[in-house]
Parts: structure tokens; sequence; C-alpha cells
């Protein structure tokens, strides 16, 4: 059997490509379970300092969860449909939400459903200008169920959330830009190209401020402020006093550029 995820590497990014272009990368169990392994054996390799997730094929990122696939735990009961479909994709896109070092979506074309919710739980997304994004799940008759209703609003608002929710209308990556769904628009040609230039203007800064940065930030932004402000503390306290942050600031006082450790 194929791969489900093929792995590359192109210097310190791991790029990730979700293989079932033949049914637009729809997300099945065994597709998941493979993504939630890469991203394991990503987190301790220190040679990769961030993931690039994409899509194989120019039609579809990912049209979301594998329909088939689910089709018989969802019509069977609801604890099924919740142990074997949405528990599983709500612990891969926190998985994904909560990853230590930095992913990035390239969204290489459409990105329905789950490949939606996927896409939102990523650090950063860019997104090819044919892109386009929807939540049809409303029509098959349930909410989403991998952090979509919780995500989305939180992106976009809370209106333009719940116009995309109870239409199921896709928009297209010009307004998901506007909408603050993704970070950027680039032409398909350089998708890949883009993310990975945008990924090394991550990794040139030191190892902790990036995970401690992105923990503070992805972690805080669910709770209320004391708490928030709580987490910020915690995660100021892991990187101040390290050899990183020393060098940081001698080198802004010394007028050049930081070297950080590996
Ligand atoms: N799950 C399972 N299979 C899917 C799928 C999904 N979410 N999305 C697409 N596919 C399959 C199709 O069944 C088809 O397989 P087949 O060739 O064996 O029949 C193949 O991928 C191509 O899809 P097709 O529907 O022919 O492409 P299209 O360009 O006409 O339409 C979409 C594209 C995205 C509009 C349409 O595929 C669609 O509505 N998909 C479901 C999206 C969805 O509801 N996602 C949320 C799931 S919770």
């Amino acid at each position: 059997m194929p791969d489900l995820v093929l792995f590359d590497r192109e210097r310190d990014q791991a790029v990730l490509t979700l293989n079932r272009p033949d049914k637009l990368n729809a997300l099945n169990y065994a597709l998941i379970d493979e993504l939630m392994l890469h991203l394991d054996a990503i987190e301790d390799d220190d040679s990769l300092r961030g993931v690039i997730l994409t899509g194989r094929g120019n039609k579809a990122f990912s049209a979301g969860a594998d329909i088939a696939g689910f089709a018989p735990d969802v019509m069977a009961s609801s604890d099924l449909a919740w142990r074997h479909f949405a528990r599983r994709g709500q612990a891969m896109t926190q998985r994904l939400e909560n990853y230590a070092k930095p992913v990035i979506a390239a969204v290489n074309g459409l990105a329905f459903g789950g490949g939606c919710e996927t896409m939102e739980a990523c650090t950063l997304a860019v997104a090819a200008d044919h892109a386009s994004f929807a939540k049809p799940e409303i029509r098959l008759g349930f909410p989403p169920c991998f952090g979509g209703t919780q995500r989305l609003p939180r992106h976009v608002g809370r209106k333009r959330a719940l116009e995309m929710l109870l239409t199921g209308d896709a928009i297209d990556a010009r307004r998901a830009h506007e909408m603050g769904l993704v970070n950027r628009v680039v032409d398909a040609g350089r998708l890949i190209d883009e993310c990975l230039a945008l990924a090394r203007r991550i990794s040139r800064h030191g190892r902790t401020a990036v995970a401690t940065t992105l923990r503070a930030a992805t972690r805080g932004i669910n709770l209320s402020m004391d708490e928030a402000l709580a987490v910020e503390a915690a995660q100021f306290m892991l990187a101040a006093g390290t050899p990183d942050a020393a060098e940081g600031v001698r080198a802004f006082l010394e007028k050049r550029e930081p070297v950080f450790g590996g």
C-alpha cells in the first residue's frame, strides 16, 4: 500500500504531503494515524525546525474527512462516531495546534471540512491563488467535529464563521486572506518555495525563543487574560536566562547579528 503521507526533507524543514490525490486527499483513519506518527518522529528530530504540510496534486489540499471511511461509524452510533472519527480528528488538530515546531499549511487547492480544520490548526497558512475553503459538513447533517466550530470563529470572528458554517458555501483564497484565515496568497507554482522562505524567517531565530513564543500564543488564546498572562510568564521564564537570550541581547548591544546555538 502506498504511503498515505509522504515525508521529504528540505534542509531544516520536513515537508509532509497528504497522498490520496484520487480522493482529493480525503483524511481517512489510516492517513490521520500516519500523519500523527510523522509528527512524533519530526518532533524528536533536532535537525528539523518545522513542518510544511501540503496535499498531493494541484486540486486539493484536502477535501476533508473521508466520508466513505467514517460512514459506518456515523451511521452506527454516536459512541462509535465519537471514538473512531471525531476523537481521532480532534486529537490530530490539537496535536498540530500545540506542536512544538511551527507547522505551515501550504494550501495547494481546496481545503474543505476536515481539510479546512487541519489548516486552521496549523501555525501559519499560505494559499495558492486557486485555493478554496468551505465547511460543507452541515450538508451531511452534523457540525464540524475536528475543532472547526471553535477555531474558525477565533480566527475570523463569529459572524463570518457562522456564515461559512451554516451555508456550507466555499470562499476563494482572496476572501480567506481578507478574513484572516490564511497569512498570504501566492502563485500556485511558488507555493512550496514561499512556505520554505517563510519557515526560514522563523528558523533563523533561537529554538527556545520560537518554541516558547509559539506555546505562549497558541495556549494563551483559549484562556482568560489572567490565565493567559500566567502562560506567557512561564514561557518567558523558560527562555530568559538561556544562552540564546544572552546572545540575542548582547548582539543587539554590540550592533551585530546574533548567532544562536543549534
Ligand atoms: N471523502 C471521501 N471521498 C471524497 C471526499 C471526501 N471528503 N471528497 C472527495 N472524495 C472523492 C470522491 O468521492 C471522488 O472519488 P471517486 O472518483 O472514487 O468517485 C474523488 O474524491 C473526486 O471527487 P469529486 O467529487 O469527483 O470531485 P469534484 O471536483 O466533482 O468535487 C468536491 C469536489 C470537494 C466539491 C466534492 O468532492 C465534495 O463535495 N467532497 C466532500 C467534501 C465534504 O463534504 N467534506 C467534509 C467531510 S466531513
